[in-house]
């Protein structure tokens, strides 16, 4: 059998240059990789075990398939603390993790899905009323706050209100320390986080998350407060954590409460606004592509029912492509060998660490030919495996919120592409730019309202 392609990690300086192109250019980084070393290869350290990267199908098919306990995943997360906190879905393994999930994920299916589709329509219809004609806008921060109130919505079941208003400002305030490339460094390179007073990035950061660690712990009370005395119908995501009780009795704390309703707030809203954004720029710089679309949404008439829009195949391929060309995650996240595992025949010990490249697989000329060319078709003409094509990870950890997140996708669509004329403010192809975790379209994207139908 072959060597796996390996490549020796360099040591000091140079290894803190690469790192930071990596964060910084994380495409040509990519790219560039797989150019010399191709779909499966190794990086080794001189005191660690070595981290496998790999865009191969077959590979990412072993990963996803192999039982939940031979990788550790959260441990591989633990980096995120600062932001999810300890008890964050995302740093749990094992038997917590499997039983959280199960918890959550009925409130992302089915008949609750559909009870937010309402919810979806009308916040978008409010949102976008202040767009007016001729005038430009920033796309982003639109697309951000119609995500954050649904998320909201769904997590609190509330979306009005001086504590749901004092929430949705701090939650975005926060999350703009990380709104550009070179603040999102905070995030890889813990050494630069310095906390210099509330006019520093990382001082600023700290104050916020207090303010809103504060709010939570007051909702939580109020709401335990309401459970106890036997007044509380809600059905929402925080009711159903609050009910919940493990295999001993025992409820969850405050604390695992906080950090679970904090890391759906943040998972819930940020990507889904990238991949919107990014939406809402190829259906405007390709004009066969709006008039399909178009073409499409006219053929439901008015006021078409949310599960007619989410069967729509152009309008499903259209966002299947747009989290292809630009995946908002470029990769899933790390997983950590607890044993032994093959993968493509390659046998690794305990300890190393797996790595999936989505964007690289999404970009695999085999299975996506000409693949910077935005073309939805070939999601009609080819059915995909869960390995080829991966925008929401995969296995036991792959995305809770995927069939909220392309429901919103089409909805806001279905939403704003009859009410609205818009066109691209420049005719530059746009590339993503780093954001936090996630790949996005660059914050100055802007777009300008060409007819409003009233
Ligand atoms: C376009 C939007 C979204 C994209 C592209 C996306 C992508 C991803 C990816 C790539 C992962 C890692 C999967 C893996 O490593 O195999 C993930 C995990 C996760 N996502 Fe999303 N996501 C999106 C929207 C959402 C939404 C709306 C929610 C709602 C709460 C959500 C909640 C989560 C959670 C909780 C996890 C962790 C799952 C676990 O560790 O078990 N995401 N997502």
């Amino acid at each position: 059998m072959e060597q796996i392609p390996t490549v020796q990690s360099t040591s000091g300086l140079l290894r803190t240059i690469r790192q930071i192109n990596g964060v910084l250019r994380p495409l040509n980084f990519m790219e560039e990789r797989n150019r010399k070393y191709g779909d499966f290869y190794q990086i080794t350290f001189k005191n660690a075990p070595p981290t496998v990267m790999t865009s191969n199908p077959q590979a990412i098919e072993d990963i996803f398939t192999a039982s939940p306990d031979t990788f550790e995943v959260g441990k591989g997360n633990q980096g995120l603390n600062f932001l999810v906190g300890d008890n964050s879905l995302l740093l749990l393994d094992g038997k917590v993790h499997k039983n959280r999930r199960r918890l959550l994920m009925p409130s992302f299916h089915g008949e609750s899905l559909q009870e937010c589709s309402h919810k979806i329509v009308s916040i978008t219809r409010k949102v976008c009323d202040g767009w007016q004609l001729n005038e430009s806008f920033k796309v982003r921060p639109y697309m951000q706050e119609i995500t954050l109130r649904v998320i909201l919505n769904v997590v609190f079941g509330i979306d009005s209100g001086e504590k749901y208003e004092r929430l949705r400002v701090l939650l975005t305030k926060l999350l703009e320390t990380f709104n550009n490339p070179l603040s999102s460094l905070l995030i890889f390179f813990p050494t630069l986080r310095k906390d210099w007073g509330k006019f520093s990035p990382w001082g600023r950061f700290l104050l916020l998350k207090e303010e809103i660690r504060k709010l939570i712990y007051q909702e939580i009370k109020e709401r335990r407060d309401l459970l106890a005395s036997g007044k509380s119908e809600r059905r929402d995501i925080f009711s159903l954590l609050l009910l919940a009780k493990d295999e001993n009795g025992k409820g969850m704390t405050d604390e695992e409460l906080h950090d679970e309703l904090i890391t759906l707030l943040f998972a819930g809203h940020e990507t889904t606004a990238s991949g919107l954004a990014w939406l809402f720029y190829w259906i405007h710089s390709l004009p066969e592509v709006q008039e399909k679309l178009r073409f499409e949404l006219d053929s439901l008439g008015a006021n078409p029912d949310y599960r007619e829009i989410n069967n729509l195949p152009y309008l499903d391929a259209v966002i299947s492509e747009t989290l292809r060309i630009y995946p908002i995650a470029a990769g899933t996240f790390g997983r950590i060998l607890t044993k032994p595992m093959s993968v493509m025949g390659y046998d690794f010990d305990p300890k190393t660490w797996l790595m999936i490249s989505i964007y690289s697989l999404h970009h695999r000329e085999d299975l996506y030919p000409n693949s910077k060319q935005f073309k939805p078709e070939r999601f009609l003409q080819t059915s995909y495996s869960p390995y080829e094509y991966i925008p929401f990870g995969g296995g036991n950890r792959r995305c809770l919120g995927s069939a909220l997140a392309l429901l919103e996708m089409k909805l806001v669509t279905a939403t704003v592409l009859p009410r609205f004329q818009l066109e691209l403010t420049s005719k530059r192809p746009m590339l993503p730019v780093r954001r936090g975790l996630t790949l996005a379209p660059p914050a100055s994207f802007k777009m300008v309202v060409k007819n409003k139908i009233t």
